[in-house]
């Protein structure tokens, strides 16, 4: 054979290869709408409406009997609440063996943070600065989701709140678009990975599209009303992330938007993101949102609810049925299209096929059990819940205690709560598997250190009775560490609150504790931020768990006792009282700025503008310095960059972390600006008298804003430029944008 004969054999060979490789993965984009398009030519009208039907199962994870004959029919395109593999494949067995067309069931469920290896709520996990720790458990949640039948997670949960009121805000992470964006960009890259349909995997689902943190009053389900800036530039960001992280579905949310129902918003859903954003995946409605049109009284009926849902570009309907009931006559009278249910159709079945589930429809159940809970999994909860908590105040190096001290007394309602810690929407989370804080800090202390406990009183009620005996322990031992804060329920859906106190009797608990003269530090167990100004003004230390999941407690007895240094940060402003509310930082200037001896500036009579804790606060058991701000150059084009730097010491005894953040300030502008947004932030650890100097990279697109015409700009002009350890204590600079 001669090199000419050799060489044509081998590229022979290599095209050869490539068309068998390429025909076994057969995910390719051309091949998945070929698919599509050759499946949907075979559908019959029921059947398209079939895919557009989410139904609901039972609490405890089963089907209901129903579901069986409609997924037998080609009735129904997915469930939700349904899990467990054994479950799961039975159901889809049905689809896939006795459906006429075989089209397998997608199987989601809100696993929030968390499926049975529960992770501190996401509000906490955001209060680490550290997105590569919300990916880590994402994937972990992902993982046990997955094993368990599921594909398809109502997570992330990616609204701005900007009120504590409303309990949702500790299923996001805060009040700040660029944490937020940061936050939703990882948690989606956790759930779905680089290749979603890899057998570990499962369906981000950014929500709730959108502006449904603006509830009015902090009350949940509320409307919203706000200018298409604010929608712009505070509440899209993270879900703009998330797209661009390549997240196959969003979710619409219950609210109406300045008079437009998010559930039938043609803006928000088709020009914002199937023009602008140009995202190819599928939206499904929030819980029975698409009938709730007719309660928002821009539906007469549901006939009307599903044609305005559907036409504005709401795919999947969740437990209501009113496409499938009305989408028929719909069609006839011309108020619905054939073009538009098959769009919708189209952008399911294209991620039904891009997540390899008509390959593999069915989960392995042997490995269920093993999946749950694993070693792994339990020590990055623990690690994670360590790296979310916020030290929010430490006098007189109060903590870190001594593991060595004679007596401890635990007290609190929440000291040996096993349900609070697992927070709202705990998945499959058990009260079994978690670690309270009382058991923490007994395996934290060797047998000599005794450790006693007092509930004192409940979180809710009126009783004190329990307040002598938590009194008396108090007074019999070297110090004592108080547990108060929120039951799980009285945070997430349906659970917003009409003051940011400690409800119940605790705060009278812990008055009489600190009344015994013993040292004192109080953890707070609560998914939003609290109005706590007696505790800041009399205790000495606070630390902030929020609810920390699985292993809150040994994650708070690493931290009390010095084998964790605490470096997490608040993602949200802490309001001195609910009347501040909203309050957060990146607020725009008014024309009489705050001014402690004028009265007539925008302050309040009777309680300082200022926040009880700042967004970024949070201390930790070393010191930091951060100084010498340098720019690169002091002025930038507009389309050019910009670096700022700052150096960072650790001047304390211990190795510690700190969270380096960078604000900006567009100093005049054709419109008002906020006094600083977020635009930059790095979490370091150093070593005692380690010095390591950061950068940052701006760019158009943190200088730019909405302006006017609706059009993204970065104006010419002077810029303020901030740097700090929180979002007060700052270094200042100036640079012009040409
Ligand atoms: C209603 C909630 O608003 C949403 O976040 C959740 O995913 C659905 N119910 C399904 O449980």
């Amino acid at each position: 054979m001669n090199l000419r004969t050799l060489r044509l054999i081998l590229l022979l060979f290599v095209v050869f290869s490539f068309f068998l490789f390429s025909a076994a993965h057969s995910q390719g984009p051309r091949n998945v709408e070929q698919r599509v398009n050759a499946l949907l030519s075979q559908m019959t009208l029921e059947e398209k409406l079939g895919q557009l039907q989410q139904l609901d199962g039972e609490a405890n994870g089963n089907f209901r009997p129903e579901h069986l004959e409609l997924v037998r029919k080609g009735l129904l395109g997915s469930t939700l609440n349904v899990r467990g593999a054994q479950r799961t494949n039975q159901l889809q067995r049905v689809a896939t063996t006795e459906s006429r067309l075989k089209i397998p069931l997608l199987f989601g469920f809100d696993v929030i943070h968390g499926y049975r290896t529960i992770f501190p709520i996401p509000l906490a996990e955001a209060g680490s600065w550290d997105p590569g720790l919300a990916e880590r458990s994402a994937a972990v949640a992902a993982q046990e989701a997955s094993n368990a039948g599921l594909r398809w997670t109502f997570a992330p949960m990616v609204d701005i709140a900007r009120d504590p009121r409303w309990g949702r805000i500790t299923e996001g992470a805060g009040e700040d678009p660029f944490l937020g964006a940061a936050f939703a960009r990882a948690r989606v890259r956790g759930f779905q990975g680089d290749d979603y349909s890899a057998a570990d995997k499962v369906l981000a689902c950014a929500k709730h599209w959108v502006a449904y943190g603006n509830a009015e009053g902090g009350r949940d389900y509320n409307t919203t009303d706000l200018s298409e800036n604010t929608l712009r530039e505070i509440y899209f960001p993270p879900f703009k992330a998330a797209v661009d992280a390549g997240v196959a579905t969003l979710m619409s949310s219950f609210n109406a938007i300045n008079g437009v129902p998010a559930s039938a918003n043609a803006f928000t859903l088709t020009k914002v993101l199937r023009q602008e954003w140009k995202f190819d995946g599928f939206v499904v409605s929030d819980y029975t949102s698409v009938r709730e049109l007719i309660n928002h009284g821009t539906a007469a009926n549901e006939e009307e609810a599903a044609a305005a849902a559907l036409n504005a570009g709401v795919d999947m309907e969740m437990v209501s049925r009113s496409y499938n009931q009305f989408g028929p006559q719909l069609l006839k009278q011309n108020k619905l299209s054939t073009a538009t249910i098959d769009e919708a159709v189209r952008r399911i079945l294209r991620i039904k096929f891009r997540l390899g589930l008509f390959e593999r429809p069915y989960t392995d159940e042997t490995r269920e059990p093993a999946s749950l809970l694993r070693p792994e999994s339990i020590r990055l909860a623990r690690e994670i819940a360590g790296r979310s908590m916020v030290l929010l105040k430490n006098d007189r190096e109060t903590l870190p205690l001594n593991k060595n001290t004679g007596s401890v007394a635990v007290i609190g309602p929440l000291a040996d709560d096993r349900r609070a810690p697992l927070g709202w929407w705990a998945g499959d989370g058990k009260e079994e598997n978690t670690v309270t804080p009382l058991a923490g800090i007994k395996a934290k202390v060797p047998a000599q250190t005794k450790v006693g406990y007092a509930k004192g009183c409940d979180v809710t009620g009126d009783s004190t009775a329990g307040f002598q005996e938590a009194v008396n322990l108090a007074k019999a031992s070297d110090i004592a560490i108080v547990f108060v804060g929120e039951i799980a329920d009285m945070v997430g859906e349906a659970a917003s609150r009409s003051t940011l106190d400690l409800p119940g009797r605790q705060m009278e608990l812990l008055q009489a504790i600190h009344a015994t003269g013993k040292p004192v530090v109080v953890v707070l167990v609560n998914g939003r931020p609290l109005s706590v100004g007696w505790i800041v003004n009399n205790v000495p230390a606070i630390l902030e768990s929020w609810m920390a999941g699985s292993q809150s407690g040994n994650a708070i007895a690493d931290i009390l006792f010095g084998d964790v240094n605490p470096g997490g940060k608040l993602p949200v402003t802490f309001p001195r009282s609910v009347g501040q509310v909203p309050i957060y930082y990146n607020h725009m200037n008014t024309g009489r700025p705050p001014e402690a001896q004028n009265r007539y500036t925008s302050k309040y009579y009777d309680v300082p503008w200022t926040p009880l804790f700042p967004f970024g606060h949070g201390l930790s058991y070393t010191t930091f310095k951060i100084s010498n701000l340098q720019l690169s150059s002091p002025s930038i084009s507009a389309n050019g960059k910009l670096t700022a730097s700052v150096e960072v010491e650790n001047t304390g005894r211990r190795a510690g972390d700190e969270v380096v953040q960078l604000y900006i300030r567009d100093l005049v502008a054709s419109m008002t600006r906020p006094v600083k947004e977020l635009k930059g932030f790095q979490r370091m650890s150093l070593q005692p008298g380690e010095k390591r100097r950061v950068e940052f990279v701006l760019g158009a697109e943190q200088l730019g804003f909405w302006n006017r015409e609706m059009r993204y700009v970065v104006e010419p002009g002077q810029f303020q430029l901030m740097v700090g350890a929180n979002s007060v204590d700052v270094l200042e600079a100036k640079f012009n944008v040409n």
